[in-house]
């Protein structure tokens, strides 16, 4: 493997920063997050939808809002050649709405529950557990603002990390109130942060202006420090944001959902109304990465352009929770790994291994062969590299007698049964 300067040096091609290849050996994490998202999806009732990568940049501006970091410093713009304004999508949420809106569904029952998985693309500073393309498992349930719903897609997300076997994982939750309350209390920061203006960073001090509820989840020291004074959210909820947030919280309790109250998660993206979580390891809350993140948007669909309709959903990081599963360790078993290695010596035993190794695999065996390889030594290295249980061995003998050797890995002992026997004995075997 030569180093970045070096091909660099050598004007080779790289892959472009914030982004990077998943390599094979990478890919069982992949497939089995993927795999226990669609179990979960279809076990909740959600149905999948799949957007397409390329939104008009205007939805975005629109839906996730012109002040958000997303829309003024993370979105990869083009133009086409029709002179069309696109972007590389940087979320899913207005997506879905546009969707959800141009396709007919809204005229589905309700609520709708939606789900997919995909790369998204934010031009961010690049950082471990901070790509420029990253992939997300993203749901959302349509059409009700019944508080359960938020609650119950909480326990989406933890039923999928704990079918990944992780543990000491936690819901950091909030309520950012609605039409009614926010203006209030919008003005009430604003009038607070005035006063201390010049303690500020300068971020904040230019978010006082278009975004000030963006100021509570600063991580600037100098902000971190004013922000222990600053009203809170949950104080200045109106009647209804308060009773929304209270029931969701005892849904949480019944669920037994471990949660802390965190009154200064506000979350990026401007269409949030009442509740907004992340979903954070235990030991880290706070300090590092998020594994994922959500909440209730009870006006985003009227602004693109639909009914008043409520919504609430989440995006779950999967290269996040890849990095995680890699750091604590849990082993992640893959079905597709191969229980058997066939082994063929001599033109007739390699023919004959070729008919073989079909049989096998439709017999939904999984195996594994390395036809080019034609030593005994080199394919049983090969076998023992891949840590299968049971070798096959198929030599010009074997072939003229109509049999196989069955070879044990671990013991070394060999049996020779006839071809016809084969898949049963090794069903047999690999049961065990
Ligand atoms: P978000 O918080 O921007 O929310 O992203 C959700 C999760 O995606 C984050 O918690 C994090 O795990 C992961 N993520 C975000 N950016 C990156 C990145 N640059 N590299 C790696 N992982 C990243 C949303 O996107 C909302 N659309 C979620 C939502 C759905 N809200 C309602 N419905």
């Amino acid at each position: 493997m030569s180093s970045k300067k070096e091909r660099k040096s050598k004007n080779m091609f790289q892959a472009p920063k914030g982004t990077r290849d998943i390599l094979p050996e990478e890919q069982i994490y992949w497939e089995k997050i993927r795999q226990v998202v669609q179990k979960v999806a279809k076990s909740y009732g959600f149905e999948r939808l799949d957007t397409p990568i390329l939104e008009e940049e205007g939805l975005f501006i629109k839906g996730t809002g012109s002040s958000t970091d997303i829309v003024q410093k993370e979105m990869y713009s083009l133009k086409t050649k029709g002179g069309d304004r696109l972007v590389l999508r940087p979320e899913f949420t207005p997506a879905f709405i546009r969707a959800y809106l141009e396709d007919g569904l809204s005229s589905r029952p309700h609520p709708l529950k939606l789900y997919t998985t995909g790369p998204l693309f934010r031009y961010e500073r690049s950082q471990k557990g901070r790509y420029r393309q990253h992939e997300q498992a993203n749901f959302e349930i349509i059409g009700e603002n019944d508080p359960v719903l938020d609650a119950q897609l909480i326990q989406v997300f933890f039923s999928i990390v704990g079918g990944l076997g992780l543990k000491d994982i936690v819901a950091q939750i909030n309520s950012i109130g609605c039409r009614q309350c926010r203006p209030a209390y919008r003005k009430k920061l604003v009038n607070f942060y005035n006063k201390r203006k010049g303690e500020l960073c300068f971020d904040c001090q230019k978010r006082l202006r278009q975004n000030p509820l963006r100021l509570l989840d600063c991580k600037d020291d100098r902000c971190v420090l004013i922000n222990e004074e600053t009203p809170q959210t949950i104080d200045n909820l109106c009647l209804d944001c308060h009773n929304h947030f209270k029931n969701v919280l005892e849904y949480l309790d019944e669920l037994e959902i471990p949660y802390i109250l965190n009154s200064r998660l506000v979350r990026g993206l401007d269409y949030y109304t009442k509740t907004v979580f992340e979903i954070w390891p235990e030991e880290e809350a706070g300090r590092q990465s998020a594994l994922g993140g959500g909440g209730r948007y009870d006006n985003l669909i009227k602004i693109l352009g639909g009914k008043e309709t409520s919504g609430v959903g989440f995006g779950l990081g999967i290269d996040r929770l890849v990095n995680f599963i890699k750091e604590k360790n849990i082993k992640v078993s893959s079905e597709s790994l191969p229980s058997i290695f066939l082994v063929q010596l001599g033109e007739l035993g390699k023919k004959k291994a070729l008919k073989l190794f079909e049989d096998l695999r439709r017999a939904n065996i999984k195996v594994a062969s390395q036809f080019s390889k034609n030593t005994m030594n080199a394919q049983l290295k090969s076998a023992d590299k891949m840590k299968v249980p049971f070798a096959l061995i198929l030599g010009q003998k074997e072939a003229l007698d109509g049999t196989v050797i069955i070879r044990d890995m671990k013991s070394g002992s060999q049996e020779t049964v006839l071809w016809e026997k084969v898949i049963k004995e090794l069903k047999k075997r690999v049961k065990k």
